[in-house]
């Protein structure tokens, strides 16, 4: 029999008065992965992630932690879980190594090199002595996810980790991400409202919006180069005749032309090495020919309908 998976969550809903939070969300979480919980504010993700993590009960569906029933089972199902939902909470008069050790205590103790050790892990061991109160937004969430950390989890979920970050701690919050992933050790459920930024990092993505699910797969599936669409870039006083030799040699209109840019279909007929070649062969130099690939946030956008305030 295979492990079970990280999560498994069927059907949930949730409501809050006459909203409807979360309406028959499922998806399912495979180990050793980083998996993308995305979609606009008030999509309904942080009221997801608190029925995974037992937080709230769900009006209606279920929940496993590597097998376990997060309500019938809490303890067995979040014993290997750690977590930081909506941005930690922390004593700010205590240090950040007083602060990780206390919460360490709360679960049982945890050995001061283990503190260390997260606290360096996250970037923050030089500030180990200095007091939370002073720290700014970026160094609170690392303290969250070193916090989340401290105790090896096998899944780690983090609510919006990157919120309030700016572009320098947006970047060291996605490397420490990508080290969590190729060490493989601990699957991770992040989730975010920023799509640009969680097509960097993330395998396979949930795209949710007014608490339903529109997409899931991995990242492939999801942007998959649009079936043969190539962009080829010429020399911009040689567009017209980079579109005639196009049509003259390969019976290919562009779909769309602009100054320097061509977009058109390659299929069997004239791969893009080909069209290259002829190309070239006719005197025209090619500056680019790539296949386009969609960005996560032009799927958001052909899914709803809706220009999002995601990125
Ligand atoms: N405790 C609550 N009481 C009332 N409404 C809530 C509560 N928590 C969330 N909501 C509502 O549920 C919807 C989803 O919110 P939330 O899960 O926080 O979205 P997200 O995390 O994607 O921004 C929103 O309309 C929000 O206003
Ligand atoms: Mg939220």
């Amino acid at each position: 029999m295979s492990p079970a998976p990280p999560v498994v969550a069927e059907h949930l809903k949730k409501r809050f008065g006459s909203v409807s939070a979360v309406e028959d969300l499922s998806l399912t979480v495979e180990e050793g992965k980083v998996y993308g919980f995305l979609g606009p504010n008030g999509a309904g993700k942080t009221t997801t992630i608190r029925m995974l993590l037992g937080l709230i009960a769900p009006d209606g569906g279920s929940v496993r932690i590597f097998g376990h029933d997060i309500r019938r089972d809490f303890k067995l199902a979040i014993r290997c879980v750690g977590a930081m939902v909506e941005g930690p909470a922390f004593y700010p008069f205590l240090t950040a190594h007083k602060n990780l050790q206390l919460f360490g205590r709360l679960s049982g103790g945890v050995p001061a090199a283990r503190v260390d050790e997260i606290l360096d892990r996250v970037g923050l061991l030089r500030r180990a002595g200095q007091k939370v109160g002073g720290f700014s937004q970026g160094m609170r969430q690392r303290l969250g996810i070193a916090l989340a950390m401290l105790e090896k989890p096998r899944l780690l979920v983090l609510d919006e980790p990157t919120n309030g970050l700016d572009p320098q701690g947006t970047r060291e919050i996605r490397e420490l991400l990508r080290q969590i992933r190729d060490e493989g050790e601990t699957t991770v459920l992040v989730s975010s409202h920023l799509l640009g930024e969680m097509e960097r990092i993330c395998d396979r993505v949930a795209v949710i919006s007014q608490g339903r699910m529109l997409r899931e797969g991995s990242l492939d599936e999801l942007l998959g180069a649009d079936d043969g669409v190539v962009e080829l870039v010429v020399e911009p006083d040689r567009t017209s005749a980079a579109a005639e030799v196009l049509t003259r040699r390969f019976q290919i209109e562009p779909r769309r032309i602009r100054r320097g840019h061509l977009e058109l279909i390659v299929d069997g007929r004239a791969g893009a090495s080909e069209v290259n070649r002829v190309l070239v062969e006719e005197g025209l130099a090619v500056h680019g020919l790539h296949s386009r690939r969609r960005s996560l946030e032009q799927v958001f956008v052909e899914l709803t309908g809706e220009v999002s305030d995601i990125q």
